[in-house]
């Protein structure tokens, strides 16, 4: 098991208000599979990629990630834990528009001081996404479909045991959407990292080795 749940409870506060959001939701997520999460619009499926990405605390409950209790560990341990072991592809990618592709792909490296050491895989990392032109592009001259392309290999540099992508086709039209699902497929053939993904579309559901569904606060099994 790389990653272990339990009983987590998240609640937002809009002034007096309280909104539960994740309500004692548990999940183990074992080395290698694939996991995908439905849900609608507003049921925390951010919110929970966060907390189980290390990104937010829950409000009480566990996280375990390759057999430490991230509850127990210094900030600066859990910033180490975080870009060594986890990888995110937000939805919005998140790059960082001062810096080329290429560039943008090594910035967890640079996070963790091996940037000399992974160059190579960058490129290598390039050519297995054919993108390999585009390395010396700026994101504002990439299209919606190969910055997110460009956000996965960034996710993957540092061979972190779990990524997680937050509904990662959820911008992009059908065409695009089914080359990011393309590429999905691929690297949980390829690589040997665990994927969480939440997603809207059917398609992403289906590759899913276990497919959820976060409903009222917490994970069902998708029928
Ligand atoms: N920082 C925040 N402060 C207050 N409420 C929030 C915050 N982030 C999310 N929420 C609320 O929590 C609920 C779950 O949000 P989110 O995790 O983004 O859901 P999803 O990703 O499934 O759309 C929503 O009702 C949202 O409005
Ligand atoms: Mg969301």
């Amino acid at each position: 098991m790389i990653l272990e749940a339990k009983n987590i409870y998240k609640s937002y506060r809009n002034g007096v208000k309280k909104l539960p959001v994740l309500i004692d939701l548990s999940i183990n997520i074992n080395k290698k599979e694939t996991i995908t999460i439905m849900g609608p619009s507003g049921s925390g499926k951010s919110t929970l990629l966060h907390i189980l990405g290390t990104l937010d605390k829950p409000d009480s409950g566990e996280i375990i990630i390759d057999q430490t209790n991230i509850n127990s560990l210094k900030e600066r341990e859990l910033a180490y834990l975080r870009s060594t072991k986890i990888g995110f592809i937000f939805q919005f990618h998140h790059l960082l528009p001062e810096f080329t592709a290429y560039e943008n792909v090594l910035i967890p490296a640079q996070i963790v001081g091996n940037v000399r050491e992974k160059q190579a895989r960058a490129k290598e990392l390039f050519e297995y996404i054919g993108l390999t032109d585009r390395m010396e592009h700026y994101p504002s001259q990439l299209s919606g479909g190969e910055r997110l392309r460009v956000a996965v290999m960034r996710a993957l540099i540092n061979n972190p045991s779990i990524v997680f992508a937050d509904e990662p086709t959820g911008n992009l039209d059908a065409e695009n959407a089914d080359k990011l699902l393309k590429l999905f497929k691929k690297i949980s053939g390829d690589f040997d990292q665990s994927l969480i993904i939440t997603t809207h579309n059917r398609a992403v559901a289906e590759l899913g080795d276990r497919q959820l569904v976060l409903e009222n606060g917490a994970l069902i099994n998708r029928q």
